[in-house]
């Protein structure tokens, strides 16, 4: 039997103390870190996650503005709203919602973003801070992900660590955090030869591929740390991981459930990088 990683309890703890250090930076430097969240089209996922964003802010004490835009936006309206974002002087981190409706440029509107204010850290010159390990900001949900490791006490140095996907959001950056870690890493992707062999010689196993039931019991060893990143809906509409889980928990050592285990920690993560860029623009980090 796995012992459930409670991704709900440990995004609380980060939130209280991410709240915490909002109320100092008020109190003491008189700051008030500020978000703005984009969200264009009407994605009832995105949607969903927006207002949870908004809600955690509020929660935190992070000031927090919405631009709702129409699936019909052009390209250059969303990049003339984010050189305005970016120049607003109460606005210290910008996210703009994915995916984008279709005709809009993912990559050119990342790139339009301050990367002093790129609180996703998907910005190449945020990409290129992690790869190196002089970085400001973590991607969100790869942050959350080693948040819960360090929380459950789970060592990543020397560990054989095999991530399932390599998506630019989660999966590459992933890799990356666990190698800073000294973890010895294995990316997996759609042509990975033997992915269950692979999958059975991890003992952190993170799996970011989108795809209910994708990680079966034949995949895993027995003892390992099992990370879901998935968010999926099964055949009954039911929200769920990328792994089996119900197959996979009595062999895991550690195991994250859908919902209530990664899920809640790409939030907190987000705020954390939020208090973060307003430190840096306001000169209280470097
Ligand atoms: N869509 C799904 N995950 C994310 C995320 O972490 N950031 C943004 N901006 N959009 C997303």
């Amino acid at each position: 039997m796995a012992k459930l990683i409670d991704g709900k309890a440990i995004a609380a703890t980060v939130r209280a103390e991410v709240a915490q250090e909002v109320a100092e930076l008020q109190e003491r430097d008189g700051v008030t870190p500020g978000l703005a969240v984009v969200i264009v089209g009407n994605d009832p996922a995105s949607r969903t996650y927006v207002n949870n964003k908004k809600k955690a802010c509020a929660e935190a004490g992070i000031y927090s503005e919405e631009y709702a835009l129409p699936a019909e936006t052009t390209q250059q309206e969303l990049l003339d709203l984010i050189q305005v974002l970016n120049k607003k002087q109460d606005i210290d981190g910008i996210l703009v919602q994915l995916p984008l409706p279709k005709g809009l440029d993912e990559k050119a509107v990342i790139e339009a973003i301050d990367p002093g204010k790129d609180v996703d850290a998907f910005h190449e010159s945020n990409v290129g801070r992690i790869m190196i390990g002089n970085f400001h900001f973590l991607p969100c949900t790869p942050a959350g992900v080693m948040e819960l490791l360090r929380s459950e006490g789970i060592e990543v140095a020397g560990k054989n660590c095999v991530v399932v996907g390599r998506s630019n959001i989660v999966g590459k950056p992933m890799a990356m955090l666990l190698l800073h870690q000294n973890g010895t890493v294995t990316v997996c992707h759609s042509k990975t030869a033997d992915l269950p062999s692979v999958c059975r010689g991890a003992d952190i196993l993170v799996s970011a591929v989108g795809k209910a039931k994708f990680i079966t019991a034949d995949m895993v060893k027995p003892g390992a740390v099992v990370i879901d990143v998935g968010m999926n809906r099964d055949e009954n509409g039911k929200l769920c991981g990328d792994v089996d889980f119900t197959a996979v928990e009595p062999i895991a050592s550690y195991i994250t459930p859908v919902p209530g285990g990664v899920g809640p920690m790409t939030i907190a993560m987000l705020l954390k990088n939020t208090v973060t860029a307003a430190k840096l623009h306001c000169g209280l980090a470097q």
